[in-house]
């Protein structure tokens, strides 16, 4: 039986089209997905959208919209840019589809049935630009403003149901460093264990339905509350492979596919991934994911793109590139440019400096010479590969390639190697 792989991007808020950040988490998942599959691994490729929350409410508010009128005009820009950007997803999901829906309320009603949900009052501070809860330092800290978009904190005092998130931190914790890989980069991953450890408080995991204007998953205990945004998000990761398995025709591959190899995701989310997430699937007794990746962010000017702030790169921009020089470039410079995990800036100037410095002098034109050396010397036409395994020049190839492996001393015949014309 093949191997499996199983990758996903965050789903991606609605309040806004897409812009360069989304592409490159989506693009990357992409190049990942190719790989596996082009070494034989039976892979599965989820994206989507997230379609809840206050987030997307207030943005409808502002165009005079409903939020889902907001979330299906939206949507569209998401689908045509993967198309665009040759994304090969293999399911697309959105977080309003009744198939998340109704999987999400029966996790919800399993939590409620353990005793892992109890009812209290949330009063506190909320982000609404990253639709997290803020704690009472933090927001001390930074003034009481997002520490992401900038944004000023919102009051929330309302009755509110929670999650018993506080009794599943030692086993997390015992989790992550007991698996290297679960969390990566290294340095994200112990970000995590040192804020794990001055201690977590129970997380509110529903709000007031009248103030999301009943846009969102009611509670299925109690209707006037709807599911906490970030809890119905993460449930996309297994609602999607149709977990739980229910009788509505949805395809039930969930025990094909996870625990999920990775999740791809940028660092402004990986709370929300490396604690709450785990925590939920521990309660549900489910197995933890095997990595979840955070990559770096691009930045424009010292701050990080985002719609919030609004100093990105557009989807209309990354089309024009696309059309000037290609989706594969834009792809190439997406992943060239920054070392996967770092921040980087983006620039016009390096975006044209790299196509002509890498592409068309560097592989560009060692095609070139390649084809004209095969028309010149072998009149246009080469050797078909041996069938008979490796002959005399591939294993001087295969040598000379060893000898750059780390280690390797520098020997007069690998320099010899660099030189072709010798011959
Ligand atoms: O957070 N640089 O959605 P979102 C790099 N709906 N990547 C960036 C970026 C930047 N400047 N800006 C955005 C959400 N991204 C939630 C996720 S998942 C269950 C729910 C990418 O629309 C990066 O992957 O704010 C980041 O994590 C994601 O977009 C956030 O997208
Ligand atoms: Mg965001």
């Amino acid at each position: 039986m093949k191997k499996k792989y199983y990758i996903t991007t965050p789903i991606y808020y609605v309040n806004d089209r897409p812009h360069i950040g989304h592409s490159y988490t989506t693009v990357a998942a992409d190049v990942l997905a190719r790989y596996q599959r082009s070494i034989g691994r039976d892979v599965y490729f989820l994206t989507g959208t997230d379609e809840h929350g206050i987030k997307i409410c207030n943005a409808a508010a502002e165009c005079g919209m409903t939020p889902g009128e907001l979330a299906d005009e939206v949507v569209v820009h998401f689908r045509k840019l993967w198309k665009r950007l040759d994304i090969r997803y293999d399911d697309f999901i959105r977080t309003s589809q009744d198939r998340h829906r109704r999987r999400v309320q029966i996790l919800v009603e399993r939590l409620v049935e353990q005793e892992e949900i109890y009812l209290g009052k949330y009063d506190g501070w909320y982000d609404e630009s990253e639709e997290g809860y803020v704690t009472e330092n933090t927001a001390r800290e930074n003034d009481y403003k997002s520490q992401i978009s900038g944004r000023p904190l919102v009051r929330h005092s309302e009755e509110g149901y929670f999650f018993r998130l506080g009794r599943w931190v030692p086993r997390l914790i015992e989790y992550i460093e007991n698996h290297p890989d679960f969390i990566l980069p290294i340095s994200r991953r112990n970000e995590v264990i040192s804020k794990l450890k001055l201690g977590v408080e129970d997380l509110c995991i529903s709000r007031e339905a009248e103030k999301l204007m009943n846009w969102g998953i009611p509670m299925p205990n109690d209707p006037r509350h709807s599911v906490y945004v970030w809890i119905d998000a993460l449930s996309n990761y297994i609602t999607a492979l149709g977990y739980p398995p229910l009788d509505d025709g949805e395809k039930d591959c969930f025990d094909r596919y996870w625990p999920v190899d990775v999740h791809l995701i940028g660092k402004d989310i990986l709370w929300f991934h490396a604690v709450y997430w785990p925590c939920l699937l521990l309660a549900l007794e489910l197995p933890l994911p095997i990595t979840i990746f955070a990559h770096g962010w691009w930045m424009n000017m010292g701050k990080k793109m985002s719609k919030s702030l609004g100093n990105f790169i557009s989807n209309e921009y990354i089309e024009e590139i696309c059309d000037e020089f290609s989706v594969d470039y834009y792809r190439y410079f997406l992943l060239r440019s920054v070392k996967f995990g770092d921040d980087g800036n983006f620039s016009g100037e390096r975006l044209i400096e790299t196509y002509n410095t890498e592409l068309a002098n560097g592989i560009g034109n060692l095609l070139s010479r390649t084809v004209k050396m095969i028309e010149k010397y072998r009149s246009g036409i080469i050797d078909p590969p041996r069938v008979d395994g490796v002959g005399p020049e591939e294993r001087e190839v295969i040598s000379c390639a060893n000898q750059l492996l780390p280690g390797n001393q520098l020997t007069s015949k690998k320099q010899d190697c660099h030189q072709p014309g010798k011959r």
